[in-house]
């Protein structure tokens, strides 16, 4: 049985889109159910709905910093659609504990940064400030921290010396649409489990590749 995904958005949905194309394959173990925004202007819906998922928009806005009030209407279109599992993708609305304690281990996060470096906002930004040679992407179990939580699966790639927050966000952009699907395919299949804060995953052993950042010739 292909456990049953939500993903959750604000805006263009890139990352919903790379989940959704993987979830055609007959083989994966999730089939995402539905798509849900809390803005109707996000662009993510219009391309959920032309791939032929359901779409539906909860506004945050109108419940202010009553975050409980919103869950609850979340979580009633999360019981309809019987969502067994919640992916975040560019999701830009912070939980109360209680919705992440209720969604421990079944909620999932991409953040474009090699977590635990860069949190929060404009994390190319901050990577490029700090001068690092190799930054990526981070998926992980939401946590009732900000872009914190076990990290399930991350992807790296060189920082070159004439990027912009813009060019090293496209590049991450990349990753972030290869670790995604695998990430949840590891989780939906059940090769990944949590032991306290660390997530242990089947097929640890990695892809075997190095990358030194910047090449000395
Ligand atoms: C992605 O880069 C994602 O990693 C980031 O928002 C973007 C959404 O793009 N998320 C965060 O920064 C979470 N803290 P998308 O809508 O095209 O998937």
């Amino acid at each position: 049985m292909k456990r049953r995904v939500a993903i959750l958005i604000s805006g263009r949905g890139s990352n919903m889109a790379a989940l959704i194309e993987a979830a055609r394959a007959k083989d994966f173990p999730a089939e995402i159910v539905v798509v849900i925004s809390n803005r109707a202007d996000a662009g993510g819906l219009e391309r959920a709905k032309a791939g032929g998922i359901a779409a539906v928009t909860i506004e945050s806005k109108p419940f202010g910093k009553d975050r409980a009030a919103f869950e609850a209407v979340l979580q009633a279109a999360l019981d309809k659609y019987r969502v067994e599992l919640i992916c975040l993708g560019g999701f830009m609305r912070l939980f109360t504990a209680g919705f992440v304690q209720h969604w421990y281990g079944r909620m999932l996060n991409i953040h474009p940064s090699l977590l635990p470096s860069f949190p929060g906002l404009d994390p190319q930004g901050q990577a490029l400030r700090a001068g690092v040679r190799i930054s990526g992407a981070t998926v992980h179990f939401v946590t009732a921290e900000t872009d914190a939580g076990p990290i399930l699966m991350q992807g790296a790639i060189a920082v070159v010396e004439d990027d912009t927050p813009e060019t090293l966000a496209e590049r991450i952009l990349g990753i972030e649409h290869r670790i995604y699907p695998d990430a949840l395919r590891l989780l939906a299949g059940g090769r990944a489990r949590l032991e306290g804060d660390i997530c242990k995953t089947e097929g640890s052993a990695g892809t075997g590749g190095v990358l030194i950042s910047p090449a000395a010739s």
